[in-house]
């Protein structure tokens, strides 16, 4: 029996508003946590909003809070990652802990920012040790490090409205060539324990070519024989699906290869449609083209010499508990929205199947744990105002992610500068908010108002957002009781992205 342990996110400092860091008198001894900003980890059972302008310590921010969601949950942390930012999220920041700074303080005395931590290395180094262990970063960047692996997506994972316009000619016929070749691709990779990415593709294609090439009255017969083997189906879908080993596979890539081929292709086929009707099955059978065929087999083609194909599904046991998606390392748009609809259809579809197996379990048996979907800059990929097909598609995810998410276990942690520049719906349902430094008096009216804080936030606290310091921030929502202001605390991991250094690019007058 698992007890109910109580933790928090340690996120910075209450700010007394007399207070200046130069007249703080601080213990030399012990670190004094009481006007630390604790909040209940709990709490992260909500959507969670940052926003605020640029430099102002938003990506510090959110290290800081994935850092605590770390060490004081079991979750899982996606990390979509725009900027670089957490690139270097394994490595701790020796830095913060240079000798000359005194550990009980918690502000950096020269600049005013809370830039200490209270604990030290060694203490950090100890909890973010088994972290780091879970760590993987996904690239499309050539140089790999050890913690590298292949940014690559699985092809049924991408909804066919991304390639094609639904104004397409052949759309309909794409819609169900799409369907059926993805439960062929499926299928293929579940029985398969060696799976080869290009063979899999060349084993579907030749399905298509072999179906398109067979003359009609065979194509009846075989619909036929499907349909009277209707209740032998269960039978061979169990042994097709049960045994995924190479034997079984072996078997079936003879018969695939030899003339007593459409038994194999009809259990194949059975199985992978499983419980549609037989007459959906003749349909889908009869209801493409060669031509269609050909383009659909284009469109994986295009893909596939990207280099951007997987070899098969990422299954969820592969998942690790901190993932960051290196976007940069994808350096073109299309593809950067195609790699994250297919990673929010993965994730989607894996929360959903855990969520299935929980539900026949008794509750006190269900184990699962959330994951944090982490998008910074976000107004980039969930708009107010879509600019193409593909980001209208994305958008469409994160809604269904933010309005449906929680009972699987997803939570968006998005950051963005603009409020107004945030699809409102998305925005609506974040429960934990954050505002750190605005530009300007009208930008914090905007950004109230899109959060939802008009009532919270007088307007003499409005003046106190525009002054704000780097690093400093009011949470509000469900992660404060009315709204508290905070020095952020330290970020104890490496900040991936940079700023220019001031020294060697200012001159001394
Ligand atoms: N709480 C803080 N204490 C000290 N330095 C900070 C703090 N927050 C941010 N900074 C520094 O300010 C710079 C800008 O922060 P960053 O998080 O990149 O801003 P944003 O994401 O809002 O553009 C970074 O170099 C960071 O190291
Ligand atoms: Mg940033």
């Amino acid at each position: 029996m698992q007890e109910d342990v109580d933790t928090f996110l340690d996120l910075g400092w209450i700010v007394d508003p007399q207070f200046h860091p130069m007249f703080c008198i601080q213990s030399k001894d012990r670190p004094d946590y009481s006007d630390m900003v604790r909040i209940p980890t709990k709490k992260m059972d909500k959507h969670t909003v940052i926003i605020a302008q640029s430099g102002s310590g938003k990506s510090f921010f959110l290290g800081r809070l994935i850092e605590e969601i770390m060490i004081k949950s079991k979750a899982r942390c996606l990390i979509l990652d725009p900027n670089g930012d957490f690139r270097k999220i394994n490595q701790i920041d020796e830095e913060l802990w240079r000798s000359d700074q005194v550990l009980t303080q918690k502000y950096d005395i020269k600049t005013g920012m809370g830039k200490l931590t209270l604990e030290t290395k060694d203490e950090f180094a100890k909890k973010w040790r088994p972290v780091i262990d879970e760590f993987v970063i996904k690239t499309n960047r050539v140089p790999k490090e050890s913690k590298d692996e292949e940014l690559k997506i699985w092809w049924p994972t991408i909804s066919l409205e991304f390639l094609i316009q639904s104004d397409h000619p052949r759309s309909t016929e794409m819609f169900h060539c799409h369907n059926w070749a993805k439960e062929l691709f499926n299928q293929f990779a579940q029985l398969s324990d060696d799976t080869n990415g290009e063979d899999i593709i060349s084993k579907v294609k030749n399905i298509f070519k072999t179906l398109q090439e067979m003359p009609n009255e065979e194509r009846v017969k075989m619909v036929e024989k499907l349909r009277v083997g209707t209740e032998k189906k269960d039978e061979r879908l169990k042994t097709i699906t049960n045994d995924t080993t190479r034997t079984k596979m072996s078997t079936i890539r003879n018969a695939f290869s030899s003339v007593p081929f459409f038994d194999s292709f009809i259990s194949l086929g059975a199985a992978s449609l499983g419980n549609e009707s037989i007459e959906k099955a003749k349909f889908v059978f009869e209801s493409y083209s060669w031509e269609t065929v050909n383009s659909y087999f284009g469109l994986i083609e295009r893909y596939q010499s990207l280099g951007i194909l997987a070899k098969g599904p990422n299954s969820s046991n592969n998942q690790k508990r901190l993932e960051v998606v290196d976007l940069p390392s994808i350096n073109n748009n299309e593809l950067r929205a195609l790699v994250l609809n297919s990673i929010l259809t993965e994730e989607w579809e894996n929360a959903v199947k855990k969520w299935e197996e929980a539900m026949k379990n008794p509750r006190d048996e269900d184990r699962r744990v959330p994951t944090f979907i982490v998008l910074d800059e976000a107004h980039n990929f969930i708009p107010s105002n879509p600019r193409s097909r593909h980001e209208s598609l994305v958008r469409e995810q994160f809604r269904t992610i933010a309005a449906e998410g929680r009972k699987f276990g997803l939570f968006l942690i998005l950051v963005s500068q603009r409020a107004d520049k945030l699809d409102d719906l998305v925005l609506s349902e974040c429960g934990n908010k954050a505002i750190l430094r605005l530009d300007s008096h009208s930008m914090a009216d905007k950004v109230i108002k899109a959060l939802g804080l008009d009532f919270e936030i007088k307007s003499n606290e409005r003046e106190k957002i525009v002054n704000f310091k780097p690093g400093r921030g009011i949470i509000a929502g469900n992660w404060a009781s009315g709204f508290d202001i905070l020095y952020c605390a330290a970020r104890r991991t490496i900040e991936g992205g940079r700023n220019l250094e001031y020294k060697y690019w200012t001159k001394p007058f």
